[in-house]
């Protein structure tokens, strides 16, 4: 089954927030930012501006009623700079305008006088001062000096990852209508609906029933909306509020990149330790995260950093650390992966280094360490239906790892103008919120007296397809065809308290709520037909909208059983709520069960460097995949493909730069490469792994947003590979993104 919404999208019919029709009056918001990273705000002289013809208000935090404050994690961000600027782009106040275009021209008629301060723009700067957004984390299994002891080999290295924009083809934006009594709508591109309602609450000072959140979808997301869609929408709420007016605000591409957070540029320390055998003794790294100027979720994303230390491989002795350092740059934020990649990163780094340095492939090494059941993570779960091995194997055999190897070398040997590298991605991702209370979700489903059906969750579409794999569900447990159902907004008045749509857990959470609700309808129209034909519940059945007794069809179609059931005054409506079972945490030892189940696979790479242009393409990709039992493989397959394409760019192109200043440099589409139809590789072929899929997986289809992300890994290391076989004198180091430029330098390095 496609997308439900592929055909709207086709014929440019579906609605984002910018297609919402506009109410007569509404006016327009822009956001003056701080023009430097760090600074004291002496002055700031808005009266050219106020009296520009047009300009209704200028809002700042000395207009706010409630909280000038929009941290959710650690409470360590105003929404409207006071007196103290803490990156550059950060909002200092909004103007709302009766157009856009007369919003921006009375920007550059306020005048602000800044002192500059010194601005920390790297996050090793940040941890020699001591500037931290956290205190530092530590995941410990065995004994590392042990380990030491056991090892044979020991190499020491450093793993450098940059950040990402998240480039959502639709970018941030907010509308707001103000209702009744204080009351407001607040449509935004958010994926976390219930964060957007709390945060206004705090702001405004009034009590989140008077907010209600409205989504429809996103025109992407990507994490970049699970935090950072919040102050927009804050902002023209707080607009709303206080002129009673509706309001909206749509950031321009130049100012959504200067403004919002990114994914974590991480480095990491390595050490790693190995028999003669090529196990694994030990591993010990130090991670270096650069938070930006708050907290944001950096908090939330160290976690996952922890959680994924060491990669898909069983490590008896490791030692996992992470600072979560601040410096004045946007508070980076949530990406898929959300830290995940920055640590699978590292520990491949480390096994390519000792690979280099034994002179054998890489996956010699990889293959001997591969987690299995039985196996305790280093947070203490233990690993059960472990797929490592097993899609090892399956891409393996599918695939010939070491034959492909042969190939490859015996091109090398043959060819110098073209150098070909490859590389092995084994993929092990935990599923759930580490945040174990967030593991929760509810969904509400109608029964119409004509027998279709409406449904109603807390998870936010945002081209993952999530409301098509909610409608599977219904449709599935009904027996009725998808076509019988919609799927409502997202709306907090319908379905409250949500969790963000993140953790690439929305369809099994909302999944899981969807499915009890219908379960608790399903018993109940059951038990009406059993009634309406005098028969036994047990022997009832509706298969494709007919009752069917004993397994033969009766004349009682989906749609008068329903009505019927109305007329008995039978309730149509049901609620569902799904709390994830088993999983728990402990922060005090920092061990635990967190995950209800892990994604695996694996992923084999090839490149090829062009050793004149140092240009390099990526060939293929071949995937052996986890889905479980996959509920809709066009959906899956899109996601593996779009996730894969995702991590080669983060690893091979985008490179965001800021000056030492703190001011983005790579802040138009014309300096920041993200891949495109040229730089996908030419072929991507995803094979499903045979398994019996995980209990806790929506319809036993495992969750798919973010893992596959991790196959871009190996794009990194196939082009290193290949740049090895040309220059000898090569010395690799593991600084990501591998452009074009350091190619090139890499191949004619001395
Ligand atoms: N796919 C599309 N097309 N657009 C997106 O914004 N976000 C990703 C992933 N796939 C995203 C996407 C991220 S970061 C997550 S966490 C999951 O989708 C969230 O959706 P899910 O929980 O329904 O998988
Ligand atoms: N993943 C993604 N988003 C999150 C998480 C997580 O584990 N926790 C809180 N937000
Ligand atoms: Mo995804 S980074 O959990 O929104």
């Amino acid at each position: 089954m496609k997308n439900t919404d592929s055909i709207s999208h086709l014929r440019g019919e579906s609605v984002y927030l910018d297609d919402i029709p506009e109410i007569a009056g509404t006016l327009h918001a822009l956001v003056f930012d701080s023009p430097v990273a760090h600074g004291k705000i002496k002055n700031i002289d808005y009266s050219k501006a106020e009296k520009l013809s047009g300009v209704v208000k200028i809002l700042t935090y000395k207009d706010i009623p409630g909280e000038n404050q929009i941290g959710a994690i650690i409470q360590d961000e105003e929404l409207f700079a006071e007196d103290e600027v803490h990156f550059a782009g950060e909002p200092i106040a909004l103007i709302v305008a009766e157009t856009e275009r007369i919003a921006r021209d009375a920007k550059k008629l306020i005048k602000i006088d800044i002192e500059e301060l010194p601005a920390i723009t790297d996050p090793v700067t940040a941890k020699e001062k001591g500037s931290f957004i956290a205190p530092p984390r530590t995941f410990k299994i065995g004994d590392t000096k042990e380990g030491e002891k056991k090892s044979k080999y020991i190499f020491e290295g450093r793993a450098e990852t940059g950040g990402q924009e998240h480039l959502y083809l639709e970018t941030q934006g907010s509308y707001a209508v103000p209702k009744e009594n204080g009351h407001i709508t607040l449509y935004s591109s958010t994926q976390g609906p219930t964060a957007v309602q709390q945060i206004t609450s705090r702001v405004l000072g009034i009590p989140m029933n008077m907010i209600e959140l409205d989504v429809r979808r996103l025109g992407g997301g990507f994490g970049g909306k699970e935090d950072q869609a919040t102050p927009w929408a804050v902002m023209v709420a707080l607009a709303a509020h206080l002129l009673n007016k509706p309001v909206k605000i749509t950031l321009s591409r130049h100012d959504d990149l200067r403004m919002t957070g990114k994914r974590h540029p991480y480095i990491a320390n390595y050490k790693i330790g190995l028999s003669e055998d090529l196990k694994i003794q030990f591993y010990e790294v130090e991670f270096i995260q650069d938070g930006g100027a708050a907290a944001d979720l950096s908090p939330a994303i160290t976690e996952r950093t922890l959680f994924h230390g060491t990669g898909s491989y069983y490590i008896p002795n490791a030692e996992i650390t992470v600072f979560s350092c601040k410096t004045n740059l946007p508070p980076n934020t949530a990406f898929r992966g959300f830290g995940g990649p920055q640590g699978f990163f590292a520990i491949e780094a480390a096994v390519q280094h000792a690979a280099d340095k034994l002179n054998v492939p890489a996956f010699e090494i990889q293959e001997r360490n591969l987690i299995k059941d039985g196996d305790e993570f280093p947070y203490g779960q233990i690993a059960e239906n472990a797929e490592a091995i097993k899609s090892w194997k399956t891409a393996d055999k599918n695939f010939n790892i070491k034959k492909h190897y042969e190939e490859i070398k015996k091109f090398n040997a043959e060819n110098n103008k073209y150098k070909k590298g490859m590389s092995v991605t084994p993929l092990c991702f935990g599923i759930s919120f580490t945040n174990t209370g967030l593991n929760q979700a509810r969904a509400l489903v109608h029964i119409y007296t004509d027998g279709s059906i409406g449904i109603s969750t807390g998870a936010v579409e945002m081209g993952q397809g999530v409301n098509t794999k909610m409608k599977q569900v219904a449709a599935n447990i009904f027996s009725v065809p998808v076509s019988k159902i919609k799927l409502e907004t997202t709306n907090t008045s319908r379905v409250a308290n949500t969790s963000p749509t993140a953790a690439s857990s929305g369809a099994d959470l909302n999944g899981k709520a969807v499915e009890i609700a219908s379960q608790k309808l399903l018993k109940r129209l059951k038990e009406t037909a059993a009634e309406i034909l005098n028969a036994n519940t047990e022997d009832i059945e509706i298969k494709d909208e007919f009752v069917y007794l004993k397994g033969s069809k009766t004349e009682l179609s989906w749609d008068k059983l329903v009505s019927d059931a109305y007329w008995k005054r039978i309730k149509l409506s049901e609620k569902g709520h799904y709390a994830t079972p088993e999983i728990y945490f402990d922060k005090t030892k920092e061990k635990g069960h967190p995950f209800a189940y892990h994604v695996y696979g694996t992923a084999v790479t090839t490149a090829t460097v062009d050793t004149v242009r140092g240009t390099y393409e990526i060939d293929e990709v071949k995937i052996v995949h986890d889905f479980g039992k996959s509920m809709n493989i066009f959906l899956d397959k899109g996601q593996i493909e779009g996730a894969l394409i995702q991590g080669i760019g983060w690893l091979t192109m985008e490179e965001i730069r800021f000056n030492e200043k703190g001011q983005l440099l790579s802040n138009a589409l014309s300096t920041y490469k993200v891949p495109d139809i040229n730089s996908v590789p030419k072929v991507v072929e995803i094979k499903e792994l045979e398994t019996e899929g995980a209990k806790h997986a929506i319809m036993k289809s495992k969750a798919v947003g973010e893992p596959p992300f991790i196959y871009g890994t190996g794009s990194f290391f196939a082009v290193q590979n290949a740049i090895k076989a040309f220059n000898p004198d090569y010395k690799p180091d593991f600084t990501a993104p591998m452009t074009h430029e350091k190619v090139l330098l890499g191949l004619y390095e001395k």
